[in-house]
């Protein structure tokens, strides 16, 4: 496809062409500036206005690909994590590739199954899921729940026995495991808050097998996010593996290994591991065991397919630094003031104007307001438009309202062709649900009126 380039750093590494997932595959350049596809960033931004998300239909779903393929021959299925990009319209794009989804939460199991996910295809972790949430999922049917602590095991059990059916469980392992990531996004050791020592697991899980109202079917591990080694991943499923022997001698039916997310995507400079690699890397730990494999890749398969849209609104010197203004801010991307993320900014169209350094910074009113310090780049006129790259997983997802900012529009592209897939919030929208009490009421009325004839 003639339109669509992808930067495959797998070629360009001599290694396995096409299974790797480089840091602008979504988004190329041309002589005329930057396009997703084929549309030009530029008027997505002209037609939809910024700040707006762009991502990419056929980068996401060669992505969903290239994982797939990976495991081809060993019985799996892959669960997006919604928590990277809970947009309908990318999860139906992996759901309609035979994907499934991890949930996280309600929200994200009714967001699933709008998207048309099979519910046979989902499953549904966390470490805090309410009674209602546990009905939702064993009404919808899920493939199963991944179980955090043992009072959630006994509350789904309960909530089963009070529906009348059993629930189909895997319990979530702690292989205290360093995944050598960000600390906040690390889960797979012992001080952290997931899942279940794996010295405690055998217990539990016979704990489960007693239980009338579940059913174990499986165990999960998860122990992190943006895994740039393999070795973390194959010391962990090593212990799962030795425990999920130890359960079948015991009787137990572990028909599911959930192996949880994690892959790494390059931002910068790393240099991930390609699914291919993981494949290769875990496929002699688990093949003999005769399990399915689940997988939860969030930000491999959606991180380097999307990016955010910006305008540069002002520029400002100080005698320290130079800031430039832009209209997204930590409310629309708060990975780099939360993670000291580093995200790559291009311009959409290219210019030679000088370089210098400077942070790129939104109109929040937080110093930690920033999208990138530090970073050369040509001075940019004001309305210039700047792509913030890698920014198709954790972005809108994490996004908010604060300083009553709506959030940005999503745009999907195919092709030629962009779709709205989130129309851009409005004012409207930021104060509905909310009200003004009766208690309240003459004194917000007077006040409002005040405020209209500019008495204050
Ligand atoms: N499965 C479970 C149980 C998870 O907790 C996560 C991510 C995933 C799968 C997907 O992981 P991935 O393949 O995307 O690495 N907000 C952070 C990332 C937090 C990840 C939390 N859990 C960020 O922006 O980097």
């Amino acid at each position: 496809m003639d339109d669509f380039i992808y930067r495959d750093p797998g070629k360009e590494n001599g290694e396995e062409a096409g299974q790797a997932l480089g840091v602008d595959g979504a988004v190329r350049s041309r002589s005329t500036g930057l396009f997703c596809e084929g549309v030009p960033l530029s008027r997505i931004a002209r037609e939809v206005g910024t700040p707006v998300y762009v991502y990419s239909y056929n980068t996401l779903t060669r992505h969903f690909r290239v994982f797939d393929e990976a495991f081809d021959g060993i019985p799996h299925v892959i669960c997006f994590a919604m928590k990277a990009n809970s947009n309908l319209a990318v999860v139906r794009s992996f759901s309609a590739l035979g994907g499934g989804a991890d949930v996280v939460s309600g929200g994200e199991l009714f967001r699933a199954l709008r998207a048309g996910v099979m519910p046979s295809k989902i499953v549904y972790a966390g470490v805090g899921k309410t009674v209602s949430e546990i009905e939702a999922a064993l009404k919808a049917g899920i493939l199963m729940f991944n179980i955090e602590s043992q009072e959630e095991l006994l509350a789904i059990d309960g909530v089963a026995g009070r529906l009348g059916v059993r629930a189909p469980i895997a319990l979530r392992v702690n292989p205290d495991v360093d995944a050598k990531t960000h600390p906040y996004i690390s889960t797979g050791l012992k001080k952290n808050k997931f899942g279940i020592s794996i010295e405690q697991a055998m217990d539990e899980y016979e704990r489960a097998e007693a239980l009338p109202n579940v059913k174990v079917v499986g165990i999960h591990q998860h122990i992190g996010s943006q895994l740039t080694e393999i070795s973390p991943f194959v010391d962990s499923l090593k212990k799962t593996a030795e425990l999920v022997r130890k359960l079948k001698s015991r009787g137990l039916g572990i028909k599911y290994i959930d192996v949880g997310g994690g892959l790494g995507i390059r931002y910068l400079n790393e240099k991930p591991p390609l699914p291919s690699d993981l494949a290769r890397a875990i496929r002699p730990v688990l093949e003999d065991l005769g399990c399915t494999l689940v997988f939860e890749p969030g930000r491999v398969l959606a991180g380097n397919a999307g990016c955010l849209v910006t305008k540069v609104l002002y520029r400002k010197s100080t005698q320290e630094k130079n800031f430039i203004i832009v209209d997204a801010g930590m409310n629309d991307l708060v990975r780099p003031t939360l993670y000291q993320a580093y995200h790559e900014i291009k311009q959409v169209i290219t210019t030679d104007a000088p370089e210098f350094l400077a942070d790129v910074v939104g109109p929040i009113c937080e110093t930690g307001d920033f999208l990138a310090k530090d970073r050369a780049m040509r001075v940019p006129q004001p309305g210039e438009l700047l792509a913030v790259m890698s920014a198709g997983a954790y972005g809108f997802t994490m996004s908010s309202n604060y300083n009553s900012r709506p959030r940005a529009a999503e745009v999907m592209v195919e092709g030629d062709r962009y779709y709205i897939v989130r129309r851009r919030e409005d004012y409207e929208g930021l104060v509905s649900g909310e009200e003004i009490p009766e208690f309240l009421g003459e004194k917000a009325a007077h006040d409002a009126q005040r405020a209209r004839q500019g008495t204050r």
